[in-house]
């Protein structure tokens, strides 16, 4: 179990992923942790974090900083939005539950994934006066989608995000190795691993194995193989006015990455865009979400808000992100490897590391707000100069 001492001695992301890695058999942590094929997509998400140069202004007075932004059109803490994660309960029991009660504490918004193995009505019950989005998979039984989407309205949910870059699952070869795949190979290997993780052990005995809570669609709830195999492999642009017809609130794409596709996601009703490579969980080789963003903004101006994700590990890769355009970063990884190192006081020390170091950063770049990033403090590959 992660003991908050440790915790306290983690001072970066960095240090979280170690935690987690202790923490957790290795083919759990190797599912949350891997990508798809040679990872050289995941592998881009953060060099390409890493290719931007800050260019500071001195003499500024930064004596008062602000990181709080609006997102989608309401104040939120951080520019930072908790991005839907399938089976966080692997990382920790009732991860989703110590996810969201750790966001509406720092002020952002939490997603609720649909393979979330946490119900969308214990995340709404376990934090009452959260900012709730609900990420929405499209499976071919459309009288499912219609009540996973009258759950998310029942539950308060502000905004639905329609996830389009999953039309098959990508072939995550550590998966693969570890036999966590579906169907599950059961091992010697596998059974070691987790045996050799006592305290992971005892909280599966006490807990049980995460189920997913959402895509119940034969009475019987399904793991997270099955469920990818029921998505809708043919969903495209003309499903899109369907689902604007049956959702009045807020419409997210997430898994965007040509600036064509963000122009016919703007025509189409959305009300933000999601730059993602999903992690580098699907299309290996895909670009970055990052490397994409001028060249989205560009295309699309102010007519929606864009989110970016993949790869952000520091306060400084938020501001870098701003910089370029984005109104706001979706987080995956960070906060789950958080809640593995130590449930919500993990993902809350996620959340806190990248608030302070977003802080840090303004200071330093002579920027004291968030929302006065410009492309004027950067240099590089996808910056100003
Ligand atoms: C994901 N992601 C994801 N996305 C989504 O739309 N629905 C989902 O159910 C999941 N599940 C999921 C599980 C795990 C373990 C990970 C790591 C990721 C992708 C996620 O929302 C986000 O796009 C990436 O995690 C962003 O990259 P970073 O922040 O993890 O580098």
């Amino acid at each position: 179990m992660g003991r908050p001492g440790k915790l306290e001695n983690a001072f970066t992301i960095a240090d979280l992923r170690a935690l987690a890695g202790r923490r957790l058999p290795k083919a759990i942590f190797d599912y949350i942790d891997g990508a798809a094929e040679t990872e050289t997509a995941m592998r881009r998400n953060t060099a390409d974090f890493a290719a931007l140069t800050f260019m500071p202004r001195v003499l500024v007075d930064v004596s008062r900083r602000d990181s709080s932004v609006p997102i989608l059109g309401e104040a939120a803490a951080l520019p930072l939005v908790i991005a839907p994660t399938g089976m966080a309960a692997l990382a920790w029991p009732n991860a989703d539950l110590a996810l969201v009660r750790a966001a509406s504490a720092a002020g952002v918004p939490f997603t609720v994934s649909t393979m979330a193995s946490t119900s969308i009505e214990d995340v709404r019950n376990a934090a009452p006066q959260a900012r709730l989005w609900f990420q929405l998979y499209v499976v071919k039984d459309r009288a499912a989608v219609r009540s996973l989407i009258a759950r998310a309205a029942a539950n308060g949910c502000e905004a639905l995000v329609l996830t389009v870059d999953v039309p098959v699952g990508g072939k995550r070869l550590r998966d693969l190795n570890n036999g966590v795949a579906v169907p599950v190979r059961p091992t010697p290997g596998l059974a070691w691993d987790i045996l050799r993780r006592p305290h992971f052990c005892a909280q599966v005995l006490r807990h049980g194995f995460p189920r997913l809570r959402h895509l119940a669609l034969d009475g019987k709830e399904s793991h997270a193989g099955t469920a990818s195999g029921r998505l809708d492999a043919a969903l495209n642009w003309t499903d899109v006015g369907w689902l604007r017809d049956q959702w009045p609130r807020r419409l997210v794409l997430k898994g965007v990455l040509r600036p064509e596709d963000a122009v016919r996601a703007v025509q189409s009703g959305f009300d933000a865009i999601v730059l993602s490579n999903h992690g580098g969980r699907q299309l290996d080789y895909a670009p970055s979400g990052l490397s994409m963003l001028s060249a989205v903004r560009s295309a699309i101006g102010a007519r929606a808000e864009i989110l970016v994700d993949g790869g952000v590990r520091r306060g400084g890769d938020i501001a870098k992100a701003l910089a370029l355009g984005a109104t706001a970063v979706m987080v995956g990884r960070a906060t789950l490897y958080g809640v593995a190192a130590g449930g919500e006081q993990g993902a809350a020390r996620a959340l806190e590391i990248l608030a302070s170091e977003l802080d840090r950063c303004l200071a330093l770049l002579g920027c004291p707000g968030a929302r006065d990033l410009d492309a004027g403090f950067l240099r590089g590959a996808f910056g100003a100069g």
